[in-house]
């Protein structure tokens, strides 16, 4: 827990969570603007002038440089837990095959569920950890990470360990979630039988266990069904899990209407998406997550509907879906950039969107998502002129420097070159 004053700062971007209530996606801005954090956590926020005539005599004091502030980025739907990768895949649906045709060949999340059954769990904690850190570089100061790969419980339980320990080493704020992802295939002409265990022993256990806080459910064509989906999801919240839902990826699933049934804290994908699904979302108070660089990186779906989302009322957040199959990137700002072209969102609603609303999906929102005194001191300095640039040079930008709880844990040692 560090005290600093970080001052020159040309401009500071935050959302506000009052303004949340309202849901409005507005952004704070204060220009040549100071942030004092005592303790990790934000005392004081304002004009430099002001603040740095009223700090403690004798604090540390961080010299932002000019440099554009944010709260730390919040990337809220990741799935970083995998060994190997499937640039292959990539390539076979470039040639022509599906995503989905790809998976009922036995690839897709068959194929990393494979690789990670071999691997050791000091290799998957190996590999998997210097995806924390490129996601740090890119400016996010808490994720949330799935397990999902593992599919049966001995790989799952692996899985979520891999993240525990993970946890343990990365400066970041780290939220598990227990992914039920795919049918294993050891389960191929046991489905019920699956679908009992995963309800009756492993969501138990993974609570009882604390392993994750979550439970997430693949709710699709050739994963799981609506009904096994609420059954999954009723089990979670009976053993005090948050349930969160992928929905709506590959056509109107009933994802959605089962997450807003089941009082989801949030619903992800959603790439397709009637005026009724999102009535009902919103009237739940679900968090709609789009996942850009999932569309992206597939190729062949639509964008999700995200300017009716926020005219209807709903909550949007933007995260990164960083995996092997569908989105191998792990970088924040090019999500933003996506949304930003296909969902015409503002650069306000974009800030919003990986900050205070990402934080609502973890329920995390009064303590980190924004810069705000009482909150948590983690910051994101830019080397950009203005928010509107933080979404314009895209698929390069990094952080010039992070805070967690006013401690420096990135610094882009050529951040003294202006994207
Ligand atoms: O969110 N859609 C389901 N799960 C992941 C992709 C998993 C994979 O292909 O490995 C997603 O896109
Ligand atoms: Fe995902």
């Amino acid at each position: 827990m560090a005290d600093v004053l970080i001052h020159n700062i040309s401009l500071l971007a935050t959302p506000q969570s009052a303004d949340k209530a309202r849901q409005s996606n507005s952004v704070l801005r204060i220009p040549r603007a100071a942030i004092l954090i005592q303790d990790g956590c934000i005392t004081d926020i304002g004009h430099e002038a002001e603040i740095t005539a009223r700090s403690p005599a004798g604090i540390p004091r961080y010299n932002a440089n000019g440099y554009l502030a944010t709260p730390g980025l919040v990337d809220c739907h990741t799935h970083p837990i995998f060994v190997g990768n499937r640039a292959a895949e990539f390539h076979q649906r470039n040639a022509g095959k599906t995503y989905l045709e790809i998976a009922a060949a036995g690839g897709g999340i068959q194929t990393s569920a494979r690789k990670l059954r071999d691997a050791s769990p000091e290799q998957l904690i190996q590999e998997s950890l210097p995806r924390f850190h490129r996601s740090l570089t890119c400016g996010v100061t808490a994720i949330e990470g799935k397990s999902g790969y593992g599919l049966d419980w001995e790989g799952e339980r692996k899985s979520l360990l891999a993240l525990r320990e993970i946890g343990r080493q990365i400066p970041q704020h780290l939220f598990r979630t227990f992914l039920i992802h795919a049918l294993p295939s050891s389960y191929s002409d046991r489905r019920a039988d699956f679908v009992g265990d995963v309800i009756e022993n492993m969501i138990p256990a993974v609570a009882h266990d604390k392993l994750s806080e979550s439970v997430d459910v693949f709710c699709e064509t050739g994963a799981f069904t609506v009904d096994e989906s609420r059954r999954f999801l009723t089990a979670a919240k009976n053993n005090g899990l948050s349930c969160m839902v992928h929905a709506n990826q590959f056509g109107h699933s009933g994802g959605a209407f089962l997450a807003a049934e089941v009082g989801a804290r949030s619903a992800h994908h959603l790439e397709y998406l009637s005026d009724e699904e999102i009535r009902a979302l919103a009237a739940a108070g679900t968090v709609g997550v789009v996942l850009p660089a999932s569309v992206f990186f597939l190729g062949n779906l639509p964008y999700p509907p995200a300017r009716r989302m926020l005219e209807l009322g709903m909550d949007v957040a933007i995260a990164t879906d960083m995996n092997p199959g569908s989105a191998m990137t792990e970088s924040l700002p090019f999500c933003m950039t996506a949304a930003a072209i296909y969902c015409k969102m503002t650069p306000e609603e974009l800030l919003n969107s990986v900050t205070l609303n990402a934080a609502k999906v973890l329920d995390a929102d009064s303590q980190i998502g924004s810069l705000e005194t009482g909150k948590c001191g983690d910051v994101a300095l830019w080397n950009v002129p203005d928010l509107e640039s933080l979404s314009y040079h895209f698929g390069e930008l990094r952080a010039a420097a992070v805070f967690i709880a006013g401690r420096v844990v990135w610094k882009d040692n050529d951040a003294t070159a202006r994207y």
